[in-house]
């Protein structure tokens, strides 16, 4: 199979069987293939992710590496794939899926949406190199140990503590991650220790020309995050400036402390410039299962009695609501109608279009009492966020 995605994408084999190596859930039964005459002639991959949901934690299904060999295209092969997938992972119970891509009316037809911007700062080398010379020697950042890396677990768990679509790394993803760089080359790994706490940290890689951003987390409580992030900007440019990389791409979200101290310093923001994350629900009632925690959290203060049923082309799922309480219902027991498409209620999940929005643009039937509710339940705190070291 590598060297059928290698044939097809232009990449030498080796790349993919690295990645699979990578990965600590790759297990061939993910790969689903269809062959002729005894060879792939498409495929796709799915990478299964445990990915939060505002607070609560449910399994996703990623979709990779679909491909077709160009002779066999458009005769419905990978729609065919992309079906069996969906079937495979509700099989499963997976709630949701997610991928990337650059084809983003390919996936529509089968009910993925955009639903999670692709967040990107861009600024030369050495004008980030230039600011925060001010900041104490204490900050000062160095390359990763082995030793900090229960400090960098606790740091990435803050940084994206409720926000939907970061992956949930158990200590033996962290692991495998670390085992591969160790084997790599740890200097894009740049940490701030201080008293053995991880202050802040960036994960890079060089990217077309530029050094790249894929991930970095901080203590957003500390109060000393804004100096020791400050600085690891500052080494970022160097580094840069040192590998003779021009330019610094950082991939972080909106909230992201980075950002702000970024644009101060003249960086550019090139976020909806290209890329595309799209989910798709695989499970309405399983998902609205999971995440009920969170949803009672969101409507406690609020004091809604409610039976209402949420309802797209694809399923629907009833719902009781009463002195802060949510219950799942039996479908058949029905209460007042909120109906929407089924791409839009993904994009509800993720914040990427609230019920508001969506009932103002005509995209939901509805009354405004049910909008107002369904907007109250899929209230985030946070913008969701893939982290490029979490892509497939
Ligand atoms: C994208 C790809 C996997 C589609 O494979 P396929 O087996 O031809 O797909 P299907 O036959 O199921 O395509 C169904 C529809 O998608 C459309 N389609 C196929 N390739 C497309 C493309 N590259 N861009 C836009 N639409 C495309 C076809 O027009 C077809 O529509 P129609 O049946 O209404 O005419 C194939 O073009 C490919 O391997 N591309 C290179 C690798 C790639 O880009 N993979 C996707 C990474 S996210």
């Amino acid at each position: 199979m590598f060297k059928f995605w290698g044939d097809v994408f232009g990449y030498p084999a080796a790349y993919f069987e690295t990645l699979a190596k990578r990965d600590p859930w790759f297990e061939s039964q993910n790969i689903l293939a269809l062959s002729s005459d005894g060879r792939p002639i498409s495929a796709l991959q799915i990478f299964p992710k445990l990915v939060r949901v505002g607070n609560c934690s449910v399994m996703a299904g990623g979709i990779g590496n679909l491909a077709t060999l160009p002779e066999c295209r458009r005769r419905g092969h990978a729609t065919k794939l992309l079906e069996k997938a969906i079937q495979i992972m509700r099989g499963r119970g997976y709630v949701l899926s997610i991928l990337f891509t650059g084809i983003p009316h390919f996936y529509r037809r089968l009910k993925w949406e955009m639903a999670s911007p692709e967040y990107e700062y861009l600024i030369s080398a050495r004008k980030l190199s230039e600011g925060g010379k001010d900041i104490p020697s204490t900050f000062w950042p160095r390359i990763f140990r082995t030793e900090d890396s229960a400090s960098i677990m606790q740091a990435y768990d803050c940084t994206n503590r409720g926000r939907t679509l970061s992956v949930v790394r158990s200590r033996e993803c962290w692991q495998r991650q670390l085992d591969y760089n160790l084997s790599e080359d740890l200097s894009g790994f740049i940490v701030i220790q201080m008293h053995q706490t991880t202050l802040a940290y960036a994960r890079c890689t060089k990217s077309q020309g530029r050094l790249e951003v894929i991930e970095a987390g901080y203590r957003p409580n500390s109060p000393d995050a804004r100096p020791a992030c400050k600085a690891l900007l500052t080494c970022l440019g160097e580094r840069a400036l040192e590998m003779n990389l021009k330019e610094v791409s950082v991939n972080v979200p909106p909230d992201h402390i980075l950002t702000g101290q970024l644009i101060d310093r003249g960086a550019i923001d090139i976020s909806r410039m290209r890329g595309n994350s799209m989910i798709r629900i695989i499970d309405l009632s399983g998902l609205i299962k999971k995440i009920l925690p969170d949803l009672k959290t969101r409507i406690s203060d609020a004091h809604f009695s409610k039976r209402l049923t949420i309802r797209t082309e694809e399923e629907h799922v009833s719902l009781q609501i009463k002195d802060g309480e949510i219950r799942v219902m039996d479908p058949r027991e029905g209460g007042d109608r909120y109906e929407t498409g089924h791409r839009v209620l993904a994009q509800h999940l993720t914040g990427y279009v609230s019920p508001k929005e969506a009932f103002q643009r005509g995209l939901v039937r509805a009354e405004p009492s049910i909008v107002k509710i369904v907007d109250s339940l899929f209230r985030t705190v946070l913008p969701s966020y893939v982290w490029k070291s979490d892509r497939f």
